[in-house]
């Protein structure tokens, strides 16, 4: 299969990748761009494991074609790194003991960001909903949950963004 050339913004830096029809965004990632918080669980869209931000939405990047990202903005954990708001959520992780063997820790947080973004004060409902498509094997998502809301609360008052 031909590839063809795509130029993209990953975590603010210029990229311009090479991707055939099969090629996804959790490849080029990867595998190409060395952003290893992108994980790869089931390369099915079923563990949320490699959820990424695309434009500012939250995406699953191993169903994602990279051929169709021409001038898209994709943020990986790696780039939310550099926000207050990301630290003060995890660090909220820690003091609840929200990520056990961390494998699921890197999309949580990336769909907890999502999150607190559009919504700086959830409910646990909305928060359960917001990392519904995340799976977790090790914490059974209540320290999670206390997590995000712990972080909101914080973001709050003001001890972060
Ligand atoms: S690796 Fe993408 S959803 Fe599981
Ligand atoms: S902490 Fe192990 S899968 Fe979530």
């Amino acid at each position: 299969m031909t590839a063809k050339r795509v130029s993209l913004t990953v975590n603010g830096r210029g990229e311009n990748i090479a991707a055939d029809g099969l090629t996804t965004l959790q490849q080029v990632l990867r595998e190409a761009l060395d952003y290893n918080s992108v994980k790869d669980g089931c390369t099915q869209g079923s563990c949320g494991a490699c959820s990424v931000l695309v434009d500012g939405e939250l995406r699953i990047a191993c169903l994602l074609p990279a051929g169709g990202l021409q001038g898209a903005e994709v943020t990986t954990l790696e780039g939310l790194n550099a926000r207050n708001s990301t630290s003060v959520i995890q660090q909220s992780f820690v003091e609840h003991s929200a990520a056990q063997c961390g494998f699921c820790t890197s999309g949580m947080i990336v769909s907890a960001q999502a999150l607190l973004d559009e919504n700086p004060a959830p409910s646990r409902d909305e928060i359960m909903e917001a990392i519904s498509g995340n799976m977790c094997r090790c914490t059974g998502y209540l320290p999670i949950v206390e997590a995000v809301a712990s972080a909101a609360r914080k973001l709050a008052k003001g001890d972060g963004a």
